[in-house]
């Protein structure tokens, strides 16, 4: 028996409504484990902007600091999205979190329910299998690095920038991982043009040799994007920087057959967070039909990694595998063989994998 304080941080648009499931799925393993889980929530995004002008208030970021982990929901609002010329912005408050709590790994598991064969559009027979773990370095590149305009606001730039021990620190996590698996390392980058990844390829084959149980290798960027969807079962872990990291897990949520079903924890030196990789889909929501797999796949990562729960964390998995194999999805994980009646909503996808649990 375990007491854990944990602080709920919904955000905008569906984040709302998958944290919601996210923590009744909290709550079950708490009863059933006998643990003792305390909630609090924060604002952050939007909403938070709404009620303070802040996408990230002093008093969301303390109680951050002051909670053992944060299940997290999403930022964002199309309002901004179509104003490039908006000074405060949802997803500032997303990056400071990140960066105040220094939440500089982010992992993310691209892992297929068999069930889900179906859903990917890319072919069963190159799927099946495909088990992928990323490490996106997640406090510094061109996201963090120094931006602006010059010559009268018609030039602009974003400046990438990494200091070794950020690719240090980073490159350790996903090595340590790699031995706890397969034992096969892929360092991503763009090393034929980039002077950060020239330091960051340098960094990582200092490292390999730490670590001479791990089978490195080195990719392009750009070939890595097309290998992911030719051939995704070759890789095992994968370790690159914020941006490609951004971009290429998007992308490989596909091998998962819908961003509605991957997780992600971002670890660093304090508290962890906990979060799906889809954003704030302000096209459904509201509605009730989001995916809140996520957010309940995510609920598994923090039971696992910030608790050390690994039994409860693993049940939580096998209640979502069972769930899929009961036949039900929710309308981004259904297919023309899906019987409508098991087209299920938020809610009940959620009431699903609780009575399973
Ligand atoms: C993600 C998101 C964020 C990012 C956005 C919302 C700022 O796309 O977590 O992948 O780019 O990191
Ligand atoms: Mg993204």
């Amino acid at each position: 028996m375990a007491k854990k304080h944990i602080l709920i941080v919904p955000g905008d648009g569906i984040g709302q409504e998958v944290t919601l499931v996210g923590k009744k799925v909290l709550d079950k393993i708490a009863a059933k484990f006998n643990h003792e889980f305390t909630y609090d929530e924060a604002l952050i995004g939007h909403v938070a902007i709404v009620a303070t002008g802040n996408p990230l208030p002093d008093e969301s970021l303390e109680k951050m600091r002051n909670s053992d982990a944060v299940l997290f929901g999403a930022v964002g609002h199309p309002k901004y999205d179509n104003d490039p010329s908006a000074k405060v912005r949802p997803e500032q408050g997303l990056l400071k979190m990140r960066k105040e709590l220094g939440l500089y790994a982010n992992l993310r598991p691209i892992k297929l329910f068999d069930e889900l064969l179906g859903a990917s559009s890319i072919k069963p027979e190159i799927l099946k299998g495909a088990d992928i773990l990323f490490f996106r370095e997640l406090t510094g590149d061109i996201y963090f690095g120094e931006k602006g305009r010059k010559n009268n606001g018609d030039t602009a730039y974003d400046v990438a920038e990494y200091s070794r021990y950020e690719v240090e620190r980073i490159g350790r996590k996903a090595f340590e991982a790699a031995r706890t698996r397969r034992k096969k390392l892929c360092s991503v980058d763009k090393a034929n043009v980039l002077e950060t990844s020239r330091l960051w390829r340098e960094v990582i084959q200092k490292l390999a040799l730490e670590f001479p149980d791990v089978e490195v290798e080195y990719q392009f960027v750009d070939s890595t994007a097309m290998m992911l969807i030719k051939d995704p079962r070759r890789f095992d872990v994968v370790v690159t920087a914020n941006l490609f990291g951004d971009i290429l897990t998007d992308e490989a949520s596909q091998i998962a057959g819908s961003m509605g079903m991957l997780a992600s924890a971002s670890i660093g030196d304090g508290t962890g967070v906990y979060e799906p990789i889809h954003g704030s889909a302000h096209d459904i929501t509201g509605k009730g039909i989001a995916n809140p797999l996520a957010s309940i796949l995510s609920a598994a990562l923090l039971l696992d990694i910030s608790f050390g729960m690994k039994e409860e964390s693993e049940l939580v998995i096998s209640a979502v595998d069972k769930v899929l194999k009961a036949g039900y999805r929710t309308i981004d994980i259904a297919d023309a063989t899906t019987p409508k009646e098991n087209i299920l909503g938020t809610e009940a996808m959620g009431e699903q994998v609780l009575k399973f649990l």
